[in-house]
Parts: C-alpha cells; structure tokens; sequence
C-alpha cells in the first residue's frame, strides 16, 4: 500500500491507542512485523502553542517510520497550524503522516465538536481537510466511523469529502458513535466505502486475530487492516498475520518466556522515553496484557501494582518467569504452568 509518497511493505498497521501506543509499543509492533503505526491522538491547541507536553507525546524513533501523529480539533486554522508546526520540525522528528481523529466517542472531545463529532458536519471536515491538506508537506488522512449513530450513517458521503478535500487515505473504524466500542463491527460498509473513493481505505475493527485480519482484507477489499485491542500485550499479531496472508502458514503464539522478556524490554524502554516514575506507572496495564492469561497472573498482577519502581517491576516478572520454567511455586496447577512455559498458552 501507498499513501502518497509513503509505502508500506504489508497491510497491517498498528492503530492510534490512547494510553497504549507509546513508541516502545510502537516499535516492537514494528519489529513483529507492523507496517506502519500511529501515535495516539494529540492536541492540536497544545500543537499550536508548542505546548512541551504535547510535542513530547509527538516523539518517535527512526525505527517506527512509517508513523502517522494522529490530531485531535475542530478549528481548521488550529488544526491547519498544529499541521504546520509538525511539518516544520527537524526531519528527524517528522512524520511520514498527519492523520485526523473524527472517531473518538468520549464526551469531552466531542462536546468540543472534535472527534466523532466533526462526522455530523461535512462543510466543518472539508474547511479541516483543504487546510491542512493546503500547508501539509506529509500526506494528511483520516480516522472515521460510520457515522454518529444509525440514523445518520453517512461513512461514504463522508469519506467522499475527505477525498475531494486532499486527503490522502481513510481509516474505518466500522461502528457508529453511539455504537462506542460494542457489539459488532460492520465490515460490509468497510467494502461500499472502499467501493466509493479512490483513496486508500483501510480497515478497522473487531480484528480478534490473524486470521480475522486476513479476512477483513479478503471480505473487504480494503487497502490495509489497522488492529487495536487485539495488539494489546500481543504485538506479536502482526507477525502472525503476515505468515498467514504471505505463506499461508499459521504461526504458534508468542511463549511465556517470550512475554515476559519483552514485557520486561518494554518497561526498560519505557523507563529510558518517559522515566522510570512514569514508566512503573504505565507499564501496569501492559504487563496485565502480557501476563493475561498464564498461571496465577491475577496473583501477579496485583503485585506488580503494588511494585514501587521499575527495578522491582522488573524483577518481579523475571522471578515470575522463573516460577513458570519450574513448573509453579506452591500454587495450585503447576503441571499447566509448565506448559506455558514450553510455550503452550495462547496470547490470543
Ligand atoms: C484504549 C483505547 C484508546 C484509543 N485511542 C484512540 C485514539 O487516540 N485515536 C483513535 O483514532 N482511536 C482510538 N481508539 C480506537 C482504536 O484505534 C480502534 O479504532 C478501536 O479500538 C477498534 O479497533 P479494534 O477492534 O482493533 O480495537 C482507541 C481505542 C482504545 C480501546
């Protein structure tokens, strides 16, 4: 897939994940196999006035490329200067793609008419798009849904708009704003969207798993699948999903050694972009996701948050590792904990 001038080498990308696609997360989706990813969304006032907070959520290291910032507004002059803020950066600090949030359902953004709001206003989505289209030297897109609730589905009037404002590619999240993240996603408007616009359109939505990915592409026609919640403490979905659209081949997951050691390999880099305070703090819901599943892991959950630093964190899982190569300690199930630590237990 191209978006402008910026090729992927496979359909799938890693979605915008408020809290959750930090760029440690970010590069080991890469390095499983992600052909692109996003950061979460960031502030477009906070852009405009160079607020250091918000350009720090905007940092990024070279091995991420392709990387889309993902902004979050409702004024096009805000959004068209937060556009030119980031276009003005040192190239190192670019990004390849300048996408727009019209999806998120939380109360907050959208009673600012930003997020999913903006669905509800086709001239407000055009002023945004040729303005940010006009000053942007980077490909600008979109991240949609189907519309605000089921009475005004209107994904290919929207994605229409935003082609013939200049940008350069839609993401669908296939659900309507009222619809926030529950009950099934509706793949079927994915494949009249795709059949409506010129762009690329990449699909989004209910990807539990490779074979769900693959799927999507085939059922869909779409141009690229972004996976969200399924990435979660797995980045290793990524790789599944090439072996299985490149070779056909079905890949075993990821085992509990291999969890636990890049569960702790994200809290090391995690401590090195954001601090070790910080860090100990966010990694308590990775390390759920990376754990979920294993024996006792509800045991060592609540451990690890009740961890102090990074240090401690760290060892904890280490010893934890341990505990399962030994077959458990004490607890109950030993014989499965074993098997995990072969390898046997799923991560989804
Ligand atoms: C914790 C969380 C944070 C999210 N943050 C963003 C965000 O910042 N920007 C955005 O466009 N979508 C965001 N989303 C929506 C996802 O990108 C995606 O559209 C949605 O989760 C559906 O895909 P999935 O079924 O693969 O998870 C978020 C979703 C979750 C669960």
């Amino acid at each position: 897939m191209h978006i402008g001038n910026v090729s992927f080498d496979s359909p799938f990308l890693l979605a915008p994940l408020a809290g959750v696609s930090d760029s440690p997360f970010r590069r080991l989706a890469r390095e499983q196999g992600a052909a692109g990813v996003y950061t979460e969304m960031v502030s477009s006032d906070g852009l405009m006035r160079k607020s250091r907070a918000t350009l720090d959520y905007c940092r990024f290291e070279p091995e991420e490329r392709p990387l889309g910032i993902q902004l979050f507004g409702s004024d096009p002059e805000v959004m068209a200067a937060a556009t030119r803020v980031l276009c003005e950066l040192p190239a190192e600090r670019r990004p390849d793609l300048i996408d727009i949030n019209m999806g998120c359902p939380v109360r907050k953004v959208v009673k600012r008419s930003a997020g999913a709001a903006l669905l509800n206003d086709l001239p407000l989505i055009r002023a945004i798009v040729s303005r940010m289209a006009g000053v942007s030297a980077v490909p600008v897109t979109a991240k949609i849904r189907l519309g605000w609730d089921g009475g005004s589905q209107n994904v290919v009037e929207v994605a229409r708009a935003l082609e013939a404002s200049g940008a350069q590619a839609v993401a669908i999240h296939a659900r309507t704003r009222a619809e926030k993240f529950e009950g099934h996603a509706h793949w079927e408007m994915i494949a009249e969207a795709k059949r409506s616009v010129g762009i690329p359109v990449i699909g989004n939505g209910d990807v539990r798993t490779a074979e769900d990915a693959v799927r999507m592409l085939e059922s869909t026609g779409c141009d690229a699948v972004m996976v969200g919640r399924a990435a979660f403490g797995d980045p290793w979905v990524f790789r599944r999903a090439r072996a299985l659209l490149e070779r056909g081949e079905r890949l075993p997951p990821p085992t509990a050694a291999e969890r636990l050691a890049t569960g702790v390999r994200h809290l090391g880099m995690l401590a090195e972009t954001v601090g070790p305070e910080l860090a100990a703090r966010e990694m308590r819901k990775h390390v759920a996701w990376y754990i979920k599943g294993l024996p006792h892991s509800a045991r060592v959950r609540e451990q690890v948050n009740r961890t102090r630093g990074v240090d401690e964190m760290a060892a904890l899982l280490r010893a934890y590792l341990e505990e399962l190569a030994r077959g458990g300690t004490g607890a109950p199930g030993g014989a499965p904990a074993a098997a995990a630590a072969e390898g046997a237990v799923a991560a989804g």
